[in-house]
């Protein structure tokens, strides 16, 4: 018998709390696409990010509200008055918008961090939520580490922001220390406690440092939450958030037991996964489920024999339900158009410049190569998209290298004045060559973390990808390059973890400035 399904908002936060992943780092442009993807996704909220912590965010938030349309753009704002102007100022633009605001409310929160008693608090909440109201009716309000709040404090705290205009009550267990059972009953006994609840969104927000995120997003799914925050991925601070293809696709597939449903275009989970891992640099680990490269691979000969007989003998879902499987192959007749429609349909918008850049290098890989997949083009277009805020640019590459020399590499690079300069330098291999000219030129100090080299295709012709992380004054990116030769691949890949290096630098400056209440 079919049951009445109710709507599961999802809010998702890729970009706020997503981008707070170790080593990521997105440039406004980055975060426009990423949005555009993510309305094509259909999520309900995106939180764009959090306009006071820097004027980069700011834009970013202010450019998404001002082009994305369908989803509801959230912004998030510490309780200072500041911050909640900020946001609400960076959202204007947008028809549909939300100010998310939080407080820690935990003993350990109040007492090692804001100093504050649960009085405080209580009161700061309360006046922030009200001043958030008289900006826009859409208010959500998140007690940061709920998990770890004394249950009668959080009720009234969350009573009181109800009280005073939140219309979405989130409960954020952000250190990730709950389980589904703890979870579950403690949104049970909110519901009990306060019955103003049923009249608001209860939403959940998990981080998954016990690797619990979705298990406890579908517990509060069964206790009545009715909105999950998630990332893509399940990228996010630390070990990350509830990941957004396994709740949808949980929940699709269950509506039995969590009787919801979302308003999601499934096809669209695989490439939504494919566009943030190129972008932030965090790859997907190959048995990631739904979305992983092992997700649909079956390797035993029983697995395959019955999959051949019938895929349901062991797949509970198909690889096109989530937009995965299909890989159009452009040539060297492509043309332009045919470039723009495919990374169109990727989810990169391409035009002018870029797209003039973009085709130059599908056309030199054609001609290498004779097929051009999917993975080939996102790995030309994000190497060559950079950041916004490109100060430097690899202009050419020399090396010199073989069994009876020492590696010598020549580099051309345009610097942050405009300049081009150029420096040689030796090294222990043409890697580490190629680094050490890059770095006479640069001079930013850094410590080359990781340094990983795949083969994107398949066969000789394959397009090699170099992913990098670097560090440098305790700030963490990292960089992509790809291209058929490795040096050039690995010397891109340097390059762009540079650039991000600097547009971390510019952005983290009002964060740190400001101290407390950075959010996890
Ligand atoms: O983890 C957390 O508590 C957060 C809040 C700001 C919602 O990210
Ligand atoms: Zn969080």
């Amino acid at each position: 018998m079919s049951r009445e399904l109710e709507h599961l908002y999802i809010l998702d936060t890729t970009l706020r709390d997503g981008e707070q992943s170790p080593g990521v780092a997105l440039s406004a442009g980055d975060k426009l696409t990423i949005a555009h993807q993510l309305a094509r996704l259909r999520v309900d909220v995106i939180e764009a990010g959090f306009p006071y912590s820097s004027p980069g965010d700011f834009a970013a938030v202010r450019a998404i509200a001002e082009q994305v349309e369908g989803p509801t753009i959230a912004g998030l704002a510490r309780c200072f008055e500041e911050d909640v102007r900020a946001c609400a100022d960076a959202l204007s633009p947008a028809s549909n918008a939300r100010i998310h605001v939080f407080i820690g409310t935990s003993p350990i929160h109040r007492d090692a961090q804001l100093h504050m008693t649960q009085r405080e608090v209580h009161d700061r909440a309360v006046a922030m939520t009200r001043l958030a109201a008289s900006f826009r009716e859409d208010v959500e309000f998140s007690p940061m580490d709920a998990s770890r709040t004394e249950p009668e404090f959080l009720a009234e705290v969350v009573t009181g922001c109800i009280e005073a205009g939140a219309t979405t009550i989130n409960l954020p267990d952000t250190v990730g220390y709950a389980t589904p059972d703890e979870w579950r009953t403690l949104i049970g006994w909110m519901y009990d406690r306060v019955p103003a609840l049923r009249k608001v969104v209860l939403s959940v927000h998990c981080h998954n440092d016990l690797g619990l995120a979705t298990a406890n997003s579908l517990a509060s799914i069964r206790a009545g939450a009715r909105q999950v925050e998630t990332c893509v991925n399940g990228i996010g601070e630390r070990a990350g958030n509830a990941a957004l293809e396994e709740v949808a696709m949980t929940t699709q597939l269950h509506p039995e037991v969590y009787g919801v449903q979302t308003g999601l275009d499934h096809t669209h989970l695989y490439r939504t996964s494919r566009l943030v891992s190129q972008l932030t640099g965090m790859l997907v680990q190959p048995n990631k489920s739904v979305v992983g490269a092992n997700a649909f691979a079956h390797h035993s000969g029983i697995h395959q024999d019955g999959v051949l007989k019938d895929r349901r003998t062991f797949e509970i879902m198909e690889p096109g339900h989530v937009g995965a499987g299909s890989s159009l192959v452009l040539g060297k007749l492509s043309g332009r158009h045919a470039l723009r429609e495919r990374l169109g349909e990727l989810g990169y918008r391409v035009d002018g410049e870029e797209l003039n850049r973009a085709f130059v290098r599908f056309k030199e890989l054609a001609d290498r190569k004779r097929e051009v997949t999917d993975r080939d083009l996102e790995a030309i277009v994000t190497d060559e998209r950079g950041t916004d805020a490109e100060a430097f640019r690899l202009e050419h590459l020399q090396v010199s290298c073989g069994t009876q020399m020492r590696p010598t590499a020549t580099v051309r690079m345009m610097l942050p004045d405009g300049s081009s300069r150029e420096a040689a330098a030796l090294g222990d291999g043409p890697v580490d060559a190629t680094y050490r000219a890059i770095d006479s030129l640069v001079q930013l100090d850094g410590t080359l973390e990781e340094f990983a080299i795949q083969a994107i295709s398949g066969g000789m012709d394959a397009v090699g990808e170099v992913s990098v992380r670097l560090r440098s004054d305790g700030t963490l990116v990292s960089g992509h390059g790809a291209d058929t030769d490795i040096l050039v691949a690995a010397a891109r890949a340097y390059v762009q973890a540079l650039n991000r290096m600097m547009l971390k630098r510019n952005s983290v400056e009002r964060t740190v400035a400001s101290g407390a209440g950075v959010p996890a």
